[in-house]
This record gives structure tokens, C-alpha cells and sequence, in this order.
């Protein structure tokens, strides 16, 4: 039974009742299914299988420890996108050769850091970056491998918040102005150029983009090469979408039909940077109602103890996630704002949404809240981060605490 499932009626992750874990846990929570996890990294990987290949999650989508873990068991890379993810990584086991270093304006010091400690590729994001780069791995004496981030001026068709590589985007090198980049940073004493890498923006369910993305980046290879560059891998980033409306979109099989075409010929190692579809459909937000109301003239409201605070999607992209009692109670369905507690009106987790019977104290369950949910919590309106619980082998656990009061004010004087 894997996945979140109905059993007898309730929802269930892998076979346990979710309410289970939200007594044992309270509320809010995020719930993991680790076969869910397994499954999305598995399909993915067998899309490729035909061709070589590595997979490196991109830490950004989810960063919990216990996730990263499960998913360096997986034989896989990751990618990391700050100080603080190069540091999770390393915790969660990824040796440094393993973890690729992308992120438009990385400072002086991770960079540092990242030369120090010698990983698998720095995505280089700017002539600037390049030169720093040189100098610091020149003062250790040592030669960084580095990848040239282009930008290739391609729409993603997904949301404009979420789209990374069109001319007007901050991130990347326009891909006219690489070839000579390149030839450049090939004299330079500090650097060893291993790749090329770009990413086209995140939750993308028209796979064609990235194809076309792909065929950009196999050229500038072949222009390279044949100026004297050797290259090991070209590196197309993530994106890949997943359906939010329970729907089959983008299937891994599309991906690798769109992209691999392109990239054969380069005879080059193939990275991909995945991070929503590892893990997006493998949590849930569970929240408890804490009120309801309804007055004539004005939307029927459901009011959660959870919002923006431990899932912002909502609010920041007019993400759509279904949502669904946790106990469905028999009734007639009505039109509902199901709302988070905070001092905003944009506190809205679900916009005209058909729900039964409600009442206080009901569980709620936001779907497919595994990517870019805790990741991007606050701590807003002084409310704490939830806990996670990550459900695996028949049986679940706390993977992180909830923030004590304590753990509030910890820093302050
Ligand atoms: C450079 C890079 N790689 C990978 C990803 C992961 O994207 P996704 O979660 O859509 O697969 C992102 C997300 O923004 C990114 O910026």
C-alpha cells in the first residue's frame, strides 16, 4: 500500500492512518512516504537507464536530513545551492566529489569552501565568478573544476517565478557569449572546465523546452571541443513537473525521450538535477481545522492551524494543492477559502474548493507538499516550524522536532 491511500476511508501514508501520526506528532506536520521517494528516484533513473548517467538531487527541494539520506542510499549525486546545502549534503554522507555547487551569487566564502573542499563541479554563473574562482583555488594550490552555466534564452512554459533561463533571468551566462568564456577560463592556471551546465526552470510538464534547452547545450559542446576543450559532462539541470491536480503529467520516460536524443551524440556524461519530482508527491502538510465560518454574503471559511508559514507555494507562485479531509465525513459538498491563522490575506492554502461537513478539530491533508514546503517555512508571526515525520518499512518517526519556544528565541539576547 504504498503511497497516501485510502484505508477504510481514512487517509493512510504507506498503510499507516495519518491520524495516528498527527496524535502521536500534533499539528502541523509533514508526513513523508520513503517509497514514494524511492519510486520517483527509480522511475527517473530507469528513463535514463540507456544512457550514462547521475543523478544529483538538488537539495533545494527538500533538504531534511533523514531525506537526504534515504536518497544518497539511492546511489545518487546531489546538487547543492548554498553554504547551508553543501553542509547538509556532507552531513547526510554525500562526499564532496558527489555534490555539484550551482546558485547565482555565491559569496567569497563558499566559494572558498567549495574549492577547499574539491567538488564534482562549481557551476560558474559569470565572467566574475570565473576569476574569483581561479584566485581562491590558485591560493590553495590547487586546480577547482568548474562548469560554465549558460543561459539559453529558452521559455520553460511554466510560471514566470519559476522560469530560470530566458535572456532576462539573472542566472547563467548568455550562451552567445560561452564559447569565448570558455576559451578563456581554458588558460586559466586555477581551473579545470569539466562541464557545461544550465537549468530551465522548475515544474515543467512540457517536456520540449528541456529538449530543445539540451540541444543548445549539446552544440556549444561540439563548438568547444572542436576548439580544444575537453569536457566530461553536460549537466541539464532539473524541472521536471509533477501533476498538482492528481493528473499523469511529464512522465521521466518523455524527459529522457526529449533530452537524450541530444545529448547521445556528445557521447558526454549526462547530469540531472532533479528535486521536485524526487519528492514533491511523497509529503503531505497535515493541519487541524481551528474554526470555521460562514456568514451570509461571505465565503464559507475553513480555517487551519497551518498556512503560509509552513507551505508559502500558495502565496508566492498561485500554486494549486489539492486538499482533502484527512476523515471525510458523509454531507453535502460546499464552496469553501480554506485558510492558514496568519495576519495576512493572502493566507490561503486553496481558493473555491468543494468540501463536506467540516468541524473543529478535523484533520486536513495537503497533497504533494513534499518539494519547496518546509524548505521555504518561516518563522512569521512567531509560529514554529512544524515537525516531519518520514513513514518507511511499515513504521514512522519524528525526523525533525518541532521548534520549541526555546528554540525561538535561541539567538536573540
Ligand atoms: C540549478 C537548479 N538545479 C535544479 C533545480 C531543481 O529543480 P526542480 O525541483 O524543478 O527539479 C533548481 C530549481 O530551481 C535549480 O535552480
Amino acid at each position: 500500500m504504498a503511497g497516501f491511500t485510502l484505508l477504510d476511508g481514512r487517509l493512510a501514508c504507506d498503510g499507516i492512518p495519518v491520524a495516528d501520526i498527527a496524535a502521536g506528532t500534533g499539528t502541523p506536520v509533514y508526513v513523508y512516504s520513503a517509497s514514494l521517494i524511492r519510486g520517483a528516484h527509480a522511475a527517473l533513473d530507469a528513463a535514463f537507464a540507456a544512457y550514462p548517467h547521475t543523478i544529483h538531487y538538488a537539495l533545494k527541494a527538500n533538504s531534511t536530513l533523514a531525506i537526504l539520506r534515504l536518497i544518497r542510499g539511492l546511489a545518487t549525486g546531489a546538487d547543492a545551492n548554498s553554504g547551508g546545502e553543501i553542509e547538509a549534503a556532507l552531513r547526510a554522507g554525500f562526499e564532496p566529489s558527489q555534490i555539484v555547487f550551482t546558485g547565482v551569487g555565491k559569496t567569497r566564502d563558499e566559494l572558498d569552501r567549495a574549492v577547499a573542499l574539491g567538488m564534482k563541479a562549481i557551476n560558474i554563473e559569470s565572467d566574475g565568478e570565473a576569476d574569483r574562482i581561479d584566485a581562491l583555488a590558485r591560493a590553495r594550490g590547487v586546480k577547482a573544476r568548474v562548469a560554465l552555466r549558460v543561459n539559453p534564452d529558452i521559455e520553460a512554459n511554466t510560471h514566470a517565478h519559476i522560469s530560470t533561463g530566458q535572456r532576462f533571468n539573472k542566472f547563467g551566462v548568455p550562451i552567445e557569449f560561452a564559447a569565448p568564456l570558455l576559451r578563456r577560463l581554458a588558460g586559466k592556471p586555477g581551473l579545470e572546465v569539466v562541464g557545461l551546465h544550465l537549468h530551465l526552470g522548475s515544474q515543467m510538464l512540457d517536456v520540449e523546452p528541456l529538449g530543445a534547452a539540451a540541444r543548445a547545450l549539446a552544440a556549444l559542446a561540439r563548438d568547444v571541443r572542436d576548439a580544444g576543450l575537453r569536457l566530461e559532462h553536460l549537466d541539464v539541470g532539473g524541472g521536471l513537473g509533477i501533476g498538482y491536480d492528481g493528473a499523469a503529467h511529464g512522465s521521466p520516460a518523455e524527459y529522457a525521450s526529449a533530452v537524450l536524443p541530444a545529448v547521445r551524440p556528445t557521447g558526454l556524461h549526462l547530469l540531472l538535477e532533479p528535486g521536485r519530482f524526487i519528492v514533491a508527491a511523497a509529503g503531505i502538510l497535515v493541519g487541524r481545522v481551528a474554526d470555521t465560518k460562514a456568514y451570509a454574503g461571505s465565503p464559507r471559511f475553513i480555517i487551519l492551524d497551518t498556512g503560509m508559514t509552513e507551505l508559502i507555494r500558495p502565496m508566492l507562485y498561485d500554486a494549486f494543492h489539492r486538499i482533502v479531509a484527512v476523515a471525510p465525513r458523509e454531507g453535502e459538498q460546499q464552496q469553501c477559502e480554506v485558510v492558514g491563522p496568519l495576519c495576512e490575506t493572502s493566507d490561503t492554502l486553496g481558493h473555491q474548493r468543494q468540501f463536506g461537513p467540516v468541524e473543529v478539530d478535523d484533520l486536513i491533508a495537503v497533497l504533494d507538499a513534499g518539494a519547496y514546503g518546509f524548505v521555504m517555512a518561516s518563522n512569521y508571526n512567531r509560529r514554529r516550524m512544524p515537525a516531519e515525520v518520514l513513514v518507511d518499512g511499515g513504521s514512522w518517526r519524528v525526523v525533525r522536532k518541532r521548534q520549541s519556544y526555546g528554540d525561538l528565541f535561541r539567538n536573540e539576547e
